[in-house]
């Protein structure tokens, strides 16, 4: 009896600790014309990054430049392929959330030329989260789950095992996309 009411405990003690968690899901993505999808209206990363914080009960934040990238694919390569090679840190706009608030943080970008895209390190350069935790997710069209290292440089985070989903499997076949979002989470 004495053994079952622990155990009860533990378990409530449990559960009422995972509630209390504050979960951030914070993002860049980007609309407009992308590989593989044509011109979308929202960006495949922002998918991925809302069926995360729908089954977390995290909160969403958009990282967003206060220069937009171009909406032409061609165009918007060329830029960020200038922007990766002199380690840019682009202008981002003020963000409703403070990311030190929170215990556990998923990150999400689509894989630019084997990186994060640099409004990410603008980001994380404005905050303190080393020790904290934080659960790499990515969008990309065969680079896998990129960026990662200088993720964890840039943070100083313990970095969890990521998520690699294909940008069009997020914007075309969302059904796949939250099988393997909701497998991860597991
Ligand atoms: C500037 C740029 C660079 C990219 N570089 C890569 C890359 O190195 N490897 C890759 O697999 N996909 C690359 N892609 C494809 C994107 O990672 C993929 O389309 C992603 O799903 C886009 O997500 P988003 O819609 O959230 O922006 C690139 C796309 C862009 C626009």
């Amino acid at each position: 009896m004495k053994k079952i009411a622990f155990l009860l405990f533990t378990l409530f003690l449990g559960v009422t600790m995972a509630a209390d968690k504050k979960i951030l899901v914070v993002y860049y993505s980007r609309a407009g014309e992308n590989y593989g999808v044509g011109t979308i209206e929202k960006g495949n990363t922002e998918i991925v990054a809302e069926m995360i914080a729908e089954k977390t009960g995290g909160t969403l934040l958009r990282v967003e430049p206060a220069k937009e990238y171009p909406a032409k694919y061609d165009d918007c390569i060329a830029v960020a392929k200038k922007e990766l090679a002199a380690d840019a840190r682009p202008e981002i706009k003020p963000v409703a959330q403070n990311p030190e608030e929170f215990d556990e943080i998923y990150v999400g970008y689509p894989v630019w030329w084997g990186e994060m895209p640099m409004p990410m390190f603008t980001f994380f350069e404005k905050y303190n989260l080393k020790g904290k935790t934080i659960h790499p997710f990515v969008t990309h069209e065969g680079s896998g789950l990129s960026g990662v290292a200088r993720l964890k440089k840039a943070t100083g985070a313990n970095v969890t095992a990521g998520l690699a989903i294909y940008g069009h499997v997020a914007q075309n076949e969302r059904d796949k996309a939250r099988k393997e979002v909701e497998k991860w989470l597991k």
